[in-house]
């Protein structure tokens, strides 16, 4: 069946997707698990959320509807969402990457944080990861330099009459 972006649903991630987020992590790829699943660490974020525990996150999931039912193509979360200036991490699997569906899941991000009056919205990206750097610079996200951690840092700044 062709894979047509436009075709994808973007809504909020439910306890009923667990089995769902499992796939979406096994179908990253090696580079997505590389640069978005280290040590399994968004992973265990992932399920923290579905049991409830983690109410300062929120996450999407870009879901395809195929025959045998939804499949998760991307997922896009931020965290720290009650502070001024939320985290932002993304992944998308290898069957659908190189398609432009991270311009979809970021902006559905920009959205929600513009409704609550965000200021801004930060990431990090390991230095190698180039189509990541591509995404976020092509949705108007400026590197500030390189995070404690190693990664680059990038912030994207929403308007200031936005901010509470
Ligand atoms: C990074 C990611 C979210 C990007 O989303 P995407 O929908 O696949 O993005 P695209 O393929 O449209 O690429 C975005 C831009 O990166 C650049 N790019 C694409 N492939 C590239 C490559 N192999 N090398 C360098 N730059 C590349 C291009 O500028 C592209 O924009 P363009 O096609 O309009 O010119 C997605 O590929 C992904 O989930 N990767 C694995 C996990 C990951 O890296 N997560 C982020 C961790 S911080």
């Amino acid at each position: 069946m062709e894979q047509i972006v436009e075709n994808l649903r973007i809504r909020l991630l439910t306890p009923e997707d667990k089995e769902r987020v499992h796939t979406f992590f096994r179908r990253l790829g090696e580079e997505g698990t590389h640069f978005f699943n280290r040590n399994c660490g968004n992973e265990k974020v992932a399920y923290a959320f579905l049991r409830g525990e983690l109410p300062n996150h929120i996450f999407w999931a870009a879901v395809d509807d195929t025959p045998d039912g939804e499949e998760i193509a991307g997922i896009v979360f931020l965290w720290n969402k009650n502070t001024k200036i939320p985290w932002l991490g993304i992944g998308i699997t290898e069957k659908w990457k190189g398609k432009h569906l991270g311009r979809r899941l970021m902006t559905t991000a920009k959205e929600w944080a513009e409704s609550v009056h965000a200021g801004g919205i930060m990431l990090t990206t390991d230095q190698k990861n180039l189509r990541g750097q591509g995404l976020y610079e092509h949705m108007g996200y400026q590197r500030l330099g390189i995070h404690h951690d190693g990664e680059f840092l990038y912030l994207l700044a929403l308007p200031n009459e936005n901010v509470k």
